[in-house]
């Protein structure tokens, strides 16, 4: 199993498909809810007598088994899954993409899960405690969640699911659309503008963040802050509402920062970069800039004596 990128979500390498099919296509809306596809779990046998009786055991009962070196493909008559690919359309804002399978275990045999793992660290499979164990008949499901934060185009990854009789790849597929216009000019601040006012997350999505994300990944403190930060406060040009942080006519600290670089503030221009928001940046990255922020700037605002400012 790879663990080599599980834990960098935002260094790992990930497939990148252009838009090249869907350029000058509308975006697709046609997505239902927030059900992401998901068909309800399949019943494809009828369902066993109760053998509940060995689901119950308790874990330390499951013996061990000496762990096979070569991974082997679980026999396809053992589990049935609703699908062994989903797929995700993200809508414009959203910035995770959910997906559950499903499966059955349709032999007379225990299956126990040991273990899932994907193929990148932005892919999060979610398993009840292991060694879990399905009992003859059982249904269980298998959420996965994709960070597409900082993705564009078409983002597959793999799951692989360890079971002590095989392994089972599953795969995930999300599309983040395409920024409308972008395309064309993207460096047009009006159009960026336009867009940011209208989501202001657009920015770390799509085309926006070649310059607004890629740039900030594996980056900490000073770095960071010039890549993330400083491209739009620091801006010779910014647009007027972006503020010059070091001269911000109040007080701050620790906190201030960190809420601001974290929740960002809904209706304006200045984007949540907190992953928990939908963000680009880890927790050590922006504590890393709190810390550099908190060090540069003064906590007590340097008030101007008179309005001779100018
Ligand atoms: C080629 C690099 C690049 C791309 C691509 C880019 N930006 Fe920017 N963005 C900048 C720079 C540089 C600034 C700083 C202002 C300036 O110099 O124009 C900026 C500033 C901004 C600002 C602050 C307001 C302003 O105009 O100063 C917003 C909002 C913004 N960008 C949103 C977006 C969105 C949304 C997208 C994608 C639709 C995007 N940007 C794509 C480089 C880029
Ligand atoms: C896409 C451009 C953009 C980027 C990138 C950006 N900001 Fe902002 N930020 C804004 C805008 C626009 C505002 C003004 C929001 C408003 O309307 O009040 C703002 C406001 C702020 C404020 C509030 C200032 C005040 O008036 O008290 C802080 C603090 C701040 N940003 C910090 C940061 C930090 C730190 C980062 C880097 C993690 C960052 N911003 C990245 C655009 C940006």
């Amino acid at each position: 199993m790879k663990l080599s990128c599980l834990a960098l979500s935002l260094l790992c390498s990930t497939a990148l498909l252009g838009y090249a099919e869907t350029a000058g296509q509308p975006a697709q809306r046609t997505l239902p809810s927030r059900i992401n596809g998901n068909p309800p779990p399949p019943a494809p046998t009828p369902p066993l007598p109760p053998v509940d009786k060995a689901a119950n055991l308790p874990p330390s009962t499951v013996k061990p088994v000496a762990p096979p070196p070569a991974p082997v493909a679980l026999p396809a008559n053992l589990l049935a899954w609703d699908a062994e690919t989903k797929e995700y359309n993200l809508k414009p804002g959203e910035l995770e993409a959910h997906f559950t399978f499903y499966f059955t275990n349709i032999s007379s045999d225990e299956v126990v899960i040991r273990s899932a793992a994907a193929s990148c660290g932005c892919t999060v499979p979610k398993l009840p405690p292991v060694p879990w164990t399905n009992a003859p008949g059982a249904v269980g499901e298998i959420p996965v969640t994709m960070n597409m934060a900082g993705k564009s185009g078409v983002v597959f990854k793999t799951v692989t699911v360890t079971t002590d009789k095989g392994n089972k790849m599953l795969t995930v597929k999300a599309t983040v659309p395409a920024p409308q216009p972008v395309a064309a000019a993207p460096m047009d601040r009006n159009k960026n503008q336009e867009l940011a006012k209208a989501d202001r997350q657009a920015v770390f999505r799509g085309d926006c963040a070649r310059c607004h994300v890629e740039p900030t990944k594996g980056k900490l403190g000073k770095e960071l802050y010039e890549k993330a930060c400083g491209i739009c406060h620091d801006a010779e040009h910014r647009a007027e509402m972006v503020a010059d942080l070091k001269k911000l006519n109040h007080d701050t600290n620790a906190d201030y920062w960190k809420t601001w670089i974290s929740q960002g503030k809904p209706g304006s221009l200045m984007p949540a970069f907190a992953q928990s928001q939908g963000g680009p940046l880890t927790e050590d990255q922006i504590n890393s800039l709190v810390q550099y922020l908190v060090a540069t700037i003064p906590t007590h605002a340097a008030r101007p004596p008179q309005a001779s400012l100018k």
